[in-house]
């Protein structure tokens, strides 16, 4: 027994993370912890992939499929893509080496609704679980098992994998106990119930895992910080972006379609999502709270104000910095946040409930307000839908966001169409870039189109899609949604060929 292993029955079996990693089998299907570089197990997949790397030169295939939350950590999906060791994996990727393999036609890749994997693991699409691999803060002295700083499928994990290994990691802070609120009662149709949560502040489950300890068959204790990469600071167009938006949400407000503290936000990732929340700190909203997928730098910032009352989440996803500071001041922290099964954070009922505020980032958006958020070029992926299609549809307000340009400013964002769908119109109503923003409810496809180019496109490449607008209404076979098919595709041809959308 340690001080974070209170259960006498785990002791026997403490393992090294090798003889731990030696109990998975070429072709098993294994679960692991981990969404964003929050909460992943940070030894048995480094130990998994030199195990991985000695069968190749062997010339022996090792080769597993992995599942998880979202993304994860360079120990993980880094090194088990170096060692050329995931055969499948899903739901979400964002490691620039899973992602070369995935590209190049190596590694077989489903990226999913985040919302819909625990249920689909349990209706049995997804096949069998040999193993989970879970990262946890402790376990306590009844055999429950303390979450780590990301909840994402775990519960679902531990409950359907035929064996349990757990990562014990003491960086964890201790305090995080408490902090989550674990769900059990999902179930299969016909015996699904409403889910009892009507405020996002709600607690509406246990705070631990609960895991039968004959299931568990090694356990590895770390000493191993999570890895999520800095923020850069936010740029010119990303503070227009916020401003934009900020300004959308007071106009609403004034309105009456919005109150005054308004709706639980959902951010999306990456520097502009951050943006809008460090925004939020001097714009005048008071008493927010967030329902939303992961705590960011600038959600922590809002916290720390007193702006935002609480968050809900099922990760963090935090610089180094912040997760310093998030370490060293738990205790201020502990009761304004809820950490929940992906399932729960991520679920449409629930989104659909509250009345979220989406705010999501986008690759590029077509001038009727399709939206691609997942392939460069239609065919190259860049991470995966994520989150982004859980609160897209059944958001309150659904908002999409991106400078005009990508590039370097060699690239428009706004095409005349996608060259890949995650978001339908339908589900796309506001569409803001640096340039301004476009308020799509309400408009039919015509309309949207005159707005989205004059309002988001960038001055640079406004002419170029007038004018192929001006010739679709002309050309077009239909004029619902007017197209001229081989220029639209041309228009992405041509960035393939110059490595410029110019000239
Ligand atoms: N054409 C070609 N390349 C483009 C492009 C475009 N229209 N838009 C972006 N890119 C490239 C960028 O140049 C960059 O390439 P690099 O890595 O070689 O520099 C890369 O795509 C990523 O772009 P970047 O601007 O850094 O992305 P971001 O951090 O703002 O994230 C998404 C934008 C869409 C990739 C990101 O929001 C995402 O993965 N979304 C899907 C999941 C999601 O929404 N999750 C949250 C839900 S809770």
């Amino acid at each position: 027994m340690t001080d974070r292993i209170a259960h006498g029955g785990f002791a026997p079996k403490r393992r090294t993370a090798q003889d731990a990693a030696a109990l998975i089998q070429h072709g098993m299907t294994v679960g692991m912890s981990g969404f964003t570089g929050s909460g992943y197990p940070k030894a048995v997949p480094l130990a998994l992939a030199e195990r991985m790397t000695a069968a190749h030169q062997a010339g022996d295939p090792f080769r597993v499929k992995i599942w998880t939350g979202a993304s994860t950590g360079p120990e993980l999906d880094g090194a088990l893509a170096k060692a050329d060791g995931v055969e499948f994996r899903l739901p979400y990727n964002s490691d620039p080496i899973a992602r070369e393999r995935i590209n190049r036609g190596e590694m077989n890749y489903f990226d999913m609704h985040l919302s819909q994997v625990a249920p689909m693991a349990w209706q049995g699409f997804l096949g069998d679980l040999d193993i989970a691999v879970i990262e946890v803060t402790g376990i306590t002295a009844d055999g429950d098992l303390i979450p780590s700083a990301s909840v994402g499928n775990n519960k679902t994990w531990i409950d359907r994998a035929k064996g349990v290994i757990l990562e014990v990691n003491r960086w964890q802070n201790p305090a995080l106990e408490g902090m989550h609120d674990i769900y059990y009662g999902t179930a299969l149709p016909p015996h699904r119930v409403p889910i009892p949560l009507v405020r996002a502040d709600q607690r509406i489950g246990q705070p631990t895992f609960r895991c039968d300890p004959a299931k568990v068959i090694a356990v590895v204790e770390t000493d191993a910080p999570d890895r999520n990469a800095p923020f850069s600071p936010p740029d010119a167009a990303a503070h227009a972006i916020a401003g934009h938006l900020l300004d959308f949400l007071g106009h609403e407000v004034r309105k009456g379609r919005l109150p005054a503290s308004l709706l639980p936000l959902q951010s999306g990732v990456g520097n502009i999502a951050n943006a809008v929340l460090t925004g939020l700190i001097d714009a005048p909203f008071d008493n927010m709270v967030a329902y939303t997928e992961v705590i960011q730098d600038g959600m922590l910032d809002l916290l720390e104000t007193g702006k935002l009352r609480m968050a809900s989440a099922t990760a963090f996803s935090l610089s180094p910095e912040a997760a310093a500071r998030l370490n060293a001041d738990m205790g201020r922290f502990r009761d304004k946040m809820i950490l929940r099964p992906q399932e729960i954070s991520n679920h449409p009922e629930l989104i659909r409930r509250l009345g979220c505020i989406a705010m999501n980032g986008l690759i590029e958006a077509d001038i009727y307000g399709n939206v691609n958020s997942t392939h460069l070029m239609g065919s190259r992926i860049q991470n995966g839908i994520g989150g982004s299609g859980d609160f897209a549809r059944n958001a309150y307000l659904s908002v999409f966001m991106t400078p005009s340009t990508a590039k370097g400013g060699a690239i428009s964002a706004i095409v005349p169409h996608c060259s890949h769908v995650d978001h339908i119109n339908q589900d796309v109503q506001v569409i803001v870039t640096e340039q301004g923003l476009a308020d799509l409810r309400g408009l039919a496809p015509r309309q949207r189109a005159e707005v989205i180019i004059a309002n988001c496109a960038h001055p640079d490449f406004r002419p170029m899609l007038a004018d192929y607008y001006a010739r679709a209404l002309k050309g077009s076979f239909g004029l619902q949604s007017p197209m001229l098919p081989g220029e639209a595709l041309a228009w992405h041809q041509r960035y393939i060929e110059t490595g410029t959308m110019r000239g």
